[in-house]
């Protein structure tokens, strides 16, 4: 399974889904640079996920609405949510001969690097901290976020005014956040800098276990419908000495990656945690005013998290299928391995290839390279011109082109071409006048 994973690490530097970041100068501490495929998927992802947030249900009550909040906050913020203290912390042990530092859970008794002995395990905060202004100064200091939804917390009231919502309804955000974690690994699995889609639902304390029920099954769905298998798939209720430090109930959604199972996405009940605290630091008064019970209290938050680097991980490895060469009448079998991403149309990064059948005749070329410029602006499309015509079909199974487009002699003469299905290996002919409708249409779902 390790294989596996080198595999699609390859993949991704190979066809430009992920980098290494700073990688001239040997790497930076465990960050990524997303690609030109990357960029798009991880774009596909998050819009994904913000259509099924933000548009399923409307305001006023019960629905869920957006909101981009600054990544630098007081540090009051962090005070008051707990992150400064031991509850955001990893315990960390030390090496006492190579001084190689790891996270006490993940490491046996002695160092996994060079066999020395280890020190007892101590407290490390994850807080990523930084200087805002010229002096570098207790004064001054701050943290990059640990987690957006602070931001959430801090404009309840600006949202909630401003848009005049009752309860129960959802704030939600995408944004990159930051950990100091201790063992990086499992390529972007676990980072230092990472994006993460949370939303925050506010509710009435008596509403709290019901909506945790129903946002738990919606998540675990939203995976299913993008094409996550079932038995990858699974939610496991996270046991009280194990929860986050703000969490009164925890259920981790967990994929099966081919390092293990391991959590994507996390449903808490908060409680009123977060807002007691900062009303209680900040010396605003937030609760809510319920009209319909005339009463005054704060509500409780069922909060969905997960990260978009982890989603994307799972998603590629979900995809991921090696087939015996030859899957297509024009491709000629060879002792070569195909690769085919199986990504869900909306997650796949490039929508539409076009291909002419042969390089050394331009008429063909003439017409096909119209055609790209006449889908262009409607689908991401890539031209591949290089190559016999079944190798180019190798090329873009492995980035996961749902439609293939060839451009041949009888496109010259009827004005049509031949559409690929990339899963069905369906072939068909379709009018150029009608191809930007029929791409649409098979695009939808
Ligand atoms: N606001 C709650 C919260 O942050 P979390 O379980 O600590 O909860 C939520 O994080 C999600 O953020 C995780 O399920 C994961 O998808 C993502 N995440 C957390 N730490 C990460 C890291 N170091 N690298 C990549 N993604 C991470």
């Amino acid at each position: 399974m390790a294989d596996l994973m080198e595999k699609i690490v390859s993949l991704c530097k190979r066809r430009g889904f992920v980098y290494q970041s700073s990688e001239i100068y040997g790497g930076f501490g465990s960050c990524y640079d997303f690609g030109p495929l990357g960029v798009e998927m991880k774009n596909n992802i998050k819009k994904a996920w913000w259509d099924e947030m933000t548009k399923k249900q409307s305001p006023p009550a019960g629905g869920i609405v957006g909101l981009d909040a600054a990544i630098l906050m007081s540090p009051k913020v962090w005070q008051a949510s707990g992150h400064l203290t031991a509850g955001f912390a990893d315990e960390l042990a030390e090496c006492k001969a190579c001084k190689k530092r790891f996270r006490a859970d993940l490491v046996g008794k002695t160092c996994s690097e060079c066999g020395g002995e280890l020190t007892p395990p101590r407290k490390f905060n994850l807080m990523m901290k930084t200087f805002v202004g010229p002096v570098e100064d207790e004064a001054n200091q701050t943290y990059l976020r640990a987690e957006t939804c602070q931001g959430i917390y801090m404009n309840f009231e600006n949202v909630l005014n401003s848009m005049r919502l009752k309860i129960p309804f959802g704030i939600a955000q995408i944004g990159k956040a930051f950990r100091n974690e201790i063992t990086p690994k499992d390529f972007i699995y676990r980072t230092r800098e990472f994006e993460q889609m949370e939303m925050q639902w506010f509710c009435r304390p008596k509403d709290a276990d019901i909506f945790f029920e129903r946002w738990q099954k919606e998540r675990l769905k939203w995976y299913l419908n993008l094409g996550i298998k079932k038995e990858n798939l699974r939610a496991i209720e996270v046991p009280k000495k194990e929860r986050a430090h703000y969490a009164k109930k925890q259920t981790d959604i967990e994929y099966r990656f081919p390092f293990g199972w391991q959590e994507i996405e996390g449903i808490h009940n908060r409680g009123d945690w977060d807002l007691s605290n900062h009303a209680k630091y900040s010396g605003e008064d937030l609760r809510y005013y319920d009209e319909e019970t005339k009463e005054k209290y704060f509500p409780y938050i069922i909060e969905t998290s997960g990260g978009a680097d982890r989603s994307f991980l799972a998603f590629l490895c979900d995809a991921y299928q090696e087939i015996p060469s030859g899957r297509t009448k024009t491709t000629k079998p060879t002792k070569e391995i195909e690769i085919l991403l199986k990504l869900h149309k909306k997650i796949a990064p490039v929508k539409v290839a076009v291909l002419p059948l042969v390089k050394n005749k331009p008429k063909l070329i003439k017409k096909a390279k119209e055609i790209y410029q006449l889908l262009k602006p409607n689908f991401v499309c890539q031209y591949d011109e290089l190559g016999s015509i079944g190798r180019r079909y190798r090329r873009v199974d492995e980035i996961g082109v749902p439609y293939s487009l060839t451009i041949d002699f009888e496109t010259l003469k009827q004005e049509d071409v031949t559409v690929r299905d990339r899963d069905t290996m369906k072939q068909e002919r379709v009018k150029i006048s009608e191809l930007i409708e029929v791409l649409e249409e098979k695009l939808k779902n």
